[in-house]
């Protein structure tokens, strides 16, 4: 059955047919390879977001292409109420290659994590009773758009006009261990975070920090839940961050790089508090589906690999390098930081909310990037970016933070 495509589509199609809750770009790209994405008049763009920390091995990767054309010719979906090979054997991997036990399928990281957050009431009241039902989360940390999520995360701009939104929830200071102190209580049936704070700045945990919530989760029988929606599949130069923290949580979600692209999250649990989403409490349809799952297996293979991983402590260099270069030429970042190709560049005071100026200068130059924040340019390139890429981006982004420099000294 031929299909061709006839309608002709701009950018002005979103203002018409598409909910204004987005503000994309005027860009439109339509096709991709590796690092570089061609958009519809032919302009070429070297990808610094990766689809926010998504695309981790690139734009069509020829081996995902393969799995993904393999595993459409097979089978795509059946539902949950029969289980399927990819996802067994995914969850054989993950857990194989991590602290958890158990895994939960998901199509998102709002869906992962909402699954976390129901475990982990549901862990509370199964041996707690119903009285240890609060959540902690920090202030800044982003936890996805359903509404439990928005209210977990510790964000008020996500939540303002869709109140009520579900109680039970308390908010601290990440890093900042006497808060947690002062908040937790035998009410406590979790403690959320990030192992480095994504959308809220890119703020890594410091590591005494992160060792003390833990050990404050065992003196309260509170699950420690780490999100790692962002951090996680290699992200940061381990397949998850927790490796590098010295801290094992008890729950763990992971969704953006772990397809690719291909919507998959997941949520990893140790066997005792797995134990209490039974039969019943919760599911999904597309969760766990084996398109999803054969694609993400394949991640999986080639992110944890000594190549990879090790690739991204080499790039993670390049571009801290890179950065400090542009730095010294036009004094716009107040700091650096950030772990493995999750970095983030906090502007100076002088260009404080002028990051998004950036991003749009890049696009000029053919550079997509990310803000964290209105303050904090943020890179999430692919973890195999090649290291011309990396030059040619830094080049075109050296002169997108020369305009920038120059529209602001003008105004
Ligand atoms: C740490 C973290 N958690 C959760 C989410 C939500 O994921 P999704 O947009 O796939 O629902 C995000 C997305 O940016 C994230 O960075």
């Amino acid at each position: 059955m031929d299909r061709k495509v006839t309608q002709q589509v701009t950018r002005a199609t979103f203002d018409e047919v598409m909910v204004p809750n987005y503000a994309p770009s005027a860009i439109i790209p339509v096709r991709g390879e590796g690092s570089r994405v061609w958009d519809q008049e032919g302009k070429e763009y070297i990808d610094f977001a990766g689809g926010i920390a998504v695309t981790a091995l690139g734009h069509s990767n020829p081996t995902l292409v393969n799995v993904m054309r393999e595993q459409a010719g097979q089978l795509w979906h059946l539902s949950n109420v029969m289980t399927n090979e990819p996802a067994l054997r995914l969850a054989k991997k993950l857990t194989e290659k991590t602290f958890a036990d158990r895994v939960f399928f998901a199509n998102s990281g709002a869906e992962a994590n909402e699954a976390a957050f129901k475990l982990a009431r549901r862990y509370a009241f199964d041996n707690f009773g119903p009285e240890k039902h609060e959540i902690i989360a920090f202030y800044k940390s982003f936890h996805g758009r359903t509404l439990f999520t928005v209210s977990v995360g510790g964000q008020a701009k996500y939540k303002e006009g869709f109140e009520p939104t579900p109680g039970g929830i308390k908010h601290c200071d990440y890093n900042d261990i006497e808060q947690l102190k002062a908040i937790i209580s035998d009410k406590t049936c979790a403690v959320v975070m990030e192992p480095i704070q994504g959308e809220g700045g890119i703020i890594p945990a410091d590591v005494e920090f992160a060792k003390q919530v833990r050990e404050l989760c065992d003196q309260y029988n509170a699950l420690l839940v780490y999100d790692e929606v962002q951090s996680g599949v290699g992200r940061t130069g381990t397949l998850f961050a927790y490796e590098q923290l010295g801290v094992t949580p008890d729950v763990l979600t992971t969704a953006k790089a772990l397809g690719n692209g291909f919507p998959v999250g997941a949520m990893l649990a140790t066997e005792k508090a797995a134990k209490s989403l039974s039969f019943g409490t919760h599911g999904s349809t597309y969760g766990g589906n084996p398109m999803a799952c054969a694609i993400a297996e394949a991640v999986v293979d080639i992110v944890d690999t000594p190549e990879v991983l090790g690739g991204v402590a080499k790039r993670h260099g390049l571009f801290v390098e890179g950065l400090k270069a542009l730095n010294e030429k036009y004094h716009v970042f107040k700091e650096i930081r950030g772990m493995g190709l999750l970095i983030g560049a906090e502007m100076v005071d002088s260009l404080t909310g002028k990051a998004g100026e950036i991003i749009k200068a890049g696009a000029e130059e053919g550079l997509f990037a990310l803000v964290a924040g209105p303050n904090v340019l943020r890179l999430a390139p692919s973890l195999i970016i090649p290291e011309q890429d990396i030059a040619e981006g830094l080049a075109r982004l050296d002169k997108a933070i020369a305009k920038v420099v120059a529209n602001n000294k003008a105004a």
